[in-house]
Order: C-alpha cells, then structure tokens, then sequence
C-alpha cells in the first residue's frame, strides 16, 4: 500500500513539475517580450531582400498535406466527426491565441479570409464574433475542406445560434487562388467573396517553397481590398534546433515578401508564441517561437 502511495506522489510530482516548467518558461519568456515591446512600424521594402529563405526548415510536400486529414468517421454518416485527430497541428479545436488577441484589438472586422484553414477552427472562432460580415476559408487538402464543413453543419445543427455568420470553406492552393473563375472571386450565384478585408494564415506560409511563397503573397494581394491587411503567423528563427519543419521564418524575411514590389508594406511584426498540441512532444512544449506579421495592401 505504502509503495502504490509512494509511486503515485512521484509520478504526480513528475507530471506537474514538467509542466509547470513549461508554462513557466512561457510566462518568463512572454513578460521579456511584454517588455521589450517589439514591433516595427511602417516597414517599406522596395525588393525582397532574401533571394533564399532564411530556414534550415523542409518544405512538406502537398500529398503530405493531403494524407494527414484523415479521420475515423462513424459507420452510416460520412458527416459525422469523430474525436480521432491525426494533424501535428491540431490545436484541440481552439482558434490560435493570436488570432483572438487581433480580433479583440478590432483588426479583424468585415470580410475575412482564411489561406490554409485546415479544419477551419479560427474561422469558426470568427464567425461567431460581432462585426464580421463574412468568413471564406481555403485550404488544397480536400480532407481538410470536408472536415471544416462538416464542423458548420454540425454546429448548425445544434441550433445553439454559435454562428453568427456562416463560413464557407472551398479547395484550392494558394498559389493560384485569385485565378479567373475561383470561388473566391465570384460564386455561383452571382455574388462576390472578395474583395477581402484581411486575410489570416495560421501556419500556411512557413509551409510553402520560397517560389511558392512569392506566388501566395501576390495571390493574396489580389483578394485583399486596397488597405486591408494580411496576417501571417509563422514559425521564427528564434526556435533552436535540432528542427526539422516546417521552415523558420525571419523579420527580414518576411519584409522581403510582402513588400511594394509584390504589393504589401509590413506596418508591424511581434514576437510571439504559437499554440500546438500538448501531446506532439517536441523542446519547446506545448509553444513554439513564432513571428505574428501584419501588412497592409498598398
Ligand atoms: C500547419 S497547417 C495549419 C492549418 C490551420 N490554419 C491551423 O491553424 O490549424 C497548414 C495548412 O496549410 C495547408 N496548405 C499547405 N500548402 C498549401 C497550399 N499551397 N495551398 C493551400 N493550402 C495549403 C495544409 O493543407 C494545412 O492545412
């Protein structure tokens, strides 16, 4: 009995201890960048001053992408969703706390629209705050679309009045979203999607080749009213390694890219923390160094 007692406080000690270094480490970390209040205003960039990208990181390839939105659906309804979740990314169906922070300081207001939405948790997030007239999320993994969709339905179902917008999710790559005849542009009744107010990424361009990333920042610009903004939240160079993917992105980096060539100037970039999956097990815990990136369409 002794021993079952004593084995218990151990690995209860064990457990707690674990993570509270975690979280303490966050909060210390959090209260110096409070501190240091690092931003950058008004940054114009004339060309992109990184030909390369400035990460060790491995681009995945889109049938990677493709293959991880797979889910177990129960027997008679292929609508159904199961709590089986497969992505290294999910977030336990929680939007990313950056995108909260940007909607609660009134940045994300008007028409909305999600490049690589996965599952579609921060437009869900978004649909169900005041002032947001419409959501449009996209993502190239089918799986990930029918997985987004089938959340609306269910929460529609429900009847809870959870929505006040209703989302829409469609295909696509975001290297060619803004093509002639894209659902984003015009649908098939006539009305228009776009343009956009601001678009969010959570974690879709430190995805991308360099070649491809160029391709979705000027894809995007067509979506984007003039004057709206793209946010971007992305892995940063601050991670340490040893670090496979997806890539770290920096500062310059990221100016390099939504810059005046390509028709963006970043008016802001902060450091921050990007939320993951408790259980994925990596140096960095439950948070991973990210950069949280606003521009604004010239
Ligand atoms: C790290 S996940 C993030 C998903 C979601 N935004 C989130 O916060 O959970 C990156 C997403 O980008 C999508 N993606 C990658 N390359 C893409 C492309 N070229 N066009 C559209 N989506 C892409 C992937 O399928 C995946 O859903």
């Amino acid at each position: 009995m002794k021993l079952i007692f004593l084995v218990s406080a151990l690995s209860a000690f064990y457990c707690y201890g674990f993570q509270s270094t975690n979280l303490g480490t966050y909060k210390i970390y959090s209260e110096s960048l409070r501190k240091k209040n690092h931003h950058i205003n008004k940054i114009r960039s004339k060309k992109p001053q990184h030909a390369e990208p400035l990460s060790s990181g491995e681009v995945l390839s889109p049938e990677f992408y493709k293959s991880v939105y797979v889910r177990e659906v129960a027997p008679n309804d292929g609508e159904q969703i199961s709590d089986v979740r497969t992505t290294p990314w999910d977030n336990g169906g929680r939007p990313q706390p950056a995108i909260v922070r940007a909607y609660e300081d009134g940045k994300l207001r008007g028409r909305i629209v999600d490049a690589g939405c996965g599952e579609g948790e921060n437009c869900i997030y978004l649909a169900s705050k005041f002032g947001i007239s419409s959501l449009v999320g996209f993502d190239f993994a089918e799986g990930a679309i029918v997985a987004a969709r089938a959340r609306v339905a269910h929460l529609l179902a429900a009847r809870d009045g959870a929505l006040r917008t209703v989302p829409e999710f469609h295909v696509g790559s975001c290297t060619d979203i803004a093509r002639p005849g894209s659902p984003l542009l015009a649908r098939d009744d006539g009305t228009e999607a776009a343009p956009f107010d601001a678009s969010i990424d959570s974690g879709l361009l430190h995805c991308l080749s360099h070649a491809d990333s160029e391709e979705y920042v000027r894809q995007m610009a067509r979506l984007v009213k003039k004057s709206g903004r793209a946010f971007v939240g992305c892995f940063s160079t601050a991670n340490p390694d040893p670090w496979q993917n997806p890539r770290r992105l920096s500062e310059d980096y990221l100016k390099g890219l939504f810059c005046t060539d390509n028709g963006w100037e970043v008016v802001d970039i902060q450091e921050t923390w990007w939320s993951r999956p408790p259980a994925r097990g990596s140096s960095q815990g439950a948070f991973c160094q990210a950069l949280w990136m606003e521009a604004r369409r010239l």
